[in-house]
């Protein structure tokens, strides 16, 4: 029985994540050149990656949208999921101190196909259909040019560099990213 999707794509399906998925995705974040440009720089352990996923507990009501497991969609016309091929979304506990932030990591075997600017896409969606969410926030080591290239493609701008991370901050807004999709709309319809 596939999990209910949290959102999905043409391609991809993002569903929330589970224990069964430690193993796949153990082979995106225990990747040393996947990982090089990513949160610590270097390879995560399971332990890691476990504490991560337990990052955004079910019991919580706060926790109003969030990211998940990234799977291959085997059905075009149903949006149950196949392969896990990568984590990412946007996670937004209402009333902390965090922010909402957009983030992705696919395995390598995907990279190269458009696939994480799918995902950021809808990801973007899906955090702007909850009202409480203002803007979406994303961070990029400034050496990850294709994270870079992501974050542009779907509208967010540099905000600054933050050398004591060493990350450029990106943001949009909602009212950003609803002309944008107004935009997108109105090119289609020509
Ligand atoms: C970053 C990552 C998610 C990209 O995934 P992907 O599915 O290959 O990305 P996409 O294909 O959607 O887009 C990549 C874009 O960067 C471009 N790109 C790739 N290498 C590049 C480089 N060296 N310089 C400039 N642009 C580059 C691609 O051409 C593409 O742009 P285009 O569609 O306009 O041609 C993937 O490499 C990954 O999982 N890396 C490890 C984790 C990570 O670093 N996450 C980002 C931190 S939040």
């Amino acid at each position: 029985m596939p999990l209910p999707a949290l959102f999905h794509t043409e391609r991809l399906v993002v569903h929330r994540a589970v224990p069964e998925d430690t193993d796949a995705l153990l082979r995106v974040f225990g990747n040393p050149a996947a990982m090089r440009l990513f949160a610590h720089g270097r390879p995560w352990t399971r332990d890691e990656l476990e504490r991560f996923m337990g990052q955004y507990p079910d019991s919580d009501a706060r926790l109003i949208c969030l990211p998940g497991t990234v799977r291959l969609r085997t059905d075009p016309h149903a949006p149950a999921g196949g392969e896990v091929i990568g984590f990412g979304g946007v996670g937004y506990y209402v009333g902390e101190t965090t922010t909402p932030d957009l983030f992705y990591a696919l395995r390598s075997d995907h990279w190269g196909k458009g696939l994480a600017t799918e995902l950021s896409r809808a990801a973007l969606a899906y955090a702007f259909a909850h009202p409480e969410v203002d803007f979406v926030n994303a961070s990029a080591i400034p050496a990850n040019a294709p994270s870079i290239r992501i974050l542009e493609k779907c509208g967010l701008r540099l905000i600054r560099f933050v050398p004591e991370a060493n990350r450029n901050l990106y943001r949009t807004t909602r009212d950003e990213w609803e002309a944008a999709v107004r935009e997108h709309d109105r090119q289609n319809l020509k």
